[in-house]
Order: structure tokens, then C-alpha cells, then sequence
């Protein structure tokens, strides 16, 4: 069995969180151990003092983790920019070593550690590494969150290229927000040998920003082969 899995997106805002979270609630569900990271956040919220990410919370109260922050989100920044340019508008290094030694702590306590990533592959993290390194030194495969939008194709197809180029492992990909027809699917399945997981629809009652989850799990469940991810 795998450790853990990275979850990466096409691109930002796809769906990372949404499926990061219902991967996460699968495991769970499913009697593993489960824990959840996201190593780095940007658009932080400040609260009573404190850097609190959206995304953090939402994939902590999903599977009611009480990891301390610090281990699920190591570095916080407040501006809503790319890391590297949140971290330089701020004066804040991003020390990667922080990163590292969170998720070896994560991955000694649970059973199965689910990451989201930031952004895509290709997000600088640091001066030299991308988000690609990331994935290699935590040693994880990736799922894929790709969302459902003209281009959508293209993106995929790129991100699958790069991940290739850099020899990381893909379980698969899942398509959020699905729209009418799958034509999209056959088109992406055609091109890569990566296999679509499943799909999930716009749900009106889903929402990482107000942390609330409706009936995303179940609808994950149903629809995601979970065995698959975890094996
Ligand atoms: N299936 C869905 N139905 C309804 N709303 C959704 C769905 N998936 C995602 N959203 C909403 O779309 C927005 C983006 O989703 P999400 O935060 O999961 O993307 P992301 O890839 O993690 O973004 P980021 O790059 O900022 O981390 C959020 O407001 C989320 O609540
Ligand atoms: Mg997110």
C-alpha cells in the first residue's frame, strides 16, 4: 500500500481541496488511519493573530484530525500570490526543511497521509525547486484535480506530460465540476495512459471557504474506485 497521495491540480482553483478532502474521508471511511497536509498556503486569513488557511481547516474537519497546524500547514502566507512572491512581498524564506520534517511526522503517525498540493506541477517553492520536487522527495503518486471548463483538455494533457518528463507516479485523475457530456474524457484517456477515476458535479452545498462538505464523501464514494488510490 501506498503511503500517502499528493494531490496536484491542472491548475489553481480546480478542486484540489474538494477532492483532496473526499480522498481523505474515503481513507478514513474505509478504517485506515488517515492525516492530511497542506504544506504550503498562501491568502492565509489572519485570525486572533494567527495565519489560518482555508484549505487546512476544510481537509481537518473533514476527517476531524486534531494534528496541530503546524504539522498540517507549516508555512503560511497571508498575500493570495504564488508562494515564491507571497514569501518575497512578505520578507518571509520559505524554509522547505520545515516541509520535510512535517510529513515525515505525519507519515510516522498515520497510516495514509493526503497532500495537496499548491497550485500545479510547475509552481516555484523555493529559488530552485517546483512543486514537482515536492512530489519527489515525499515520494508519493499523484492524483490529478482537473476541472471541467474549455481548455480543459490541454491542461490535463500538459500536466500529465510534465509529470511524465519527471518520472511521478499518477494513480489518475479526477474531473470536478463536471458539465453535460463526457466527450472531454475519452478525448484526455486517448491521449495518456492515465485513467480518468471519476467525475463530481457542481454541488451547491459544497464550499471550502465556509467549511462545509454536503454530501461530497458519499457522492465520492460511490463514484471513486478508493482502492485504487490507496493501493
Ligand atoms: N464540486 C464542487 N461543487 C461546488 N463547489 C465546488 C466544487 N468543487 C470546488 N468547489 C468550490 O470551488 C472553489 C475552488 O475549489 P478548491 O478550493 O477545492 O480548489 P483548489 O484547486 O484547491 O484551489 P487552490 O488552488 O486555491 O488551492 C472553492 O470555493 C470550492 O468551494
Ligand atoms: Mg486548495
Amino acid at each position: 500500500m501506498e503511503k500517502g497521495v499528493f494531490v496536484t491540480g491542472s491548475d489553481t482553483g480546480v478542486g484540489k481541496t474538494v477532492i483532496a478532502g473526499a480522498i481523505a474521508a474515503a481513507i478514513k471511511a474505509h478504517g485506515l488511519d488517515v492525516g492530511v497536509m497542506k504544506p504550503i498556503s498562501t491568502g492565509a486569513k489572519e485570525i486572533e493573530g494567527k495565519l489560518v488557511s482555508e484549505d487546512a481547516r476544510y481537509l481537518k474537519n473533514i476527517i476531524d484530525s486534531t494534528d496541530d497546524d503546524d504539522l498540517v500547514n507549516p508555512i503560511r502566507l497571508k498575500p493570495a500570490l504564488a508562494p515564491t512572491i507571497a514569501a518575497s512581498k512578505t520578507d518571509i524564506t520559505i524554509d522547505l526543511e520545515k516541509v520535510w520534517k512535517a510529513f515525515k511526522e505525519l507519515a510516522d503517525k498515520h497510516d495514509f497521509v493526503v497532500v495537496e498540493g499548491i497550485g500545479g506541477l510547475m509552481v516555484p517553492i523555493d529559488n530552485t525547486l517546483l512543486v514537482a520536487d515536492m512530489v519527489q522527495k515525499m515520494d508519493l503518486a499523484l492524483v490529478i484535480a482537473s476541472k471541467h471548463y474549455l481548455g480543459t483538455i490541454n491542461h490535463t494533457l500538459l500536466t500529465l506530460e510534465y509529470a511524465k518528463s519527471r518520472n511521478l507516479r499518477v494513480k489518475g485523475i479526477v474531473i470536478n465540476m463536471l458539465k453535460n457530456g463526457k466527450d472531454f474524457v475519452r478525448e484526455i484517456e486517448k491521449y495518456s495512459s492515465v485513467p480518468v477515476l471519476g467525475t463530481i458535479p457542481f454541488k451547491e452545498n459544497v464550499c471550502v471557504e465556509s467549511c462545509v462538505y454536503g454530501d461530497i464523501v458519499e457522492h465520492f464514494r460511490r463514484e471513486i474506485n478508493i482502492s485504487k488510490i490507496m493501493r
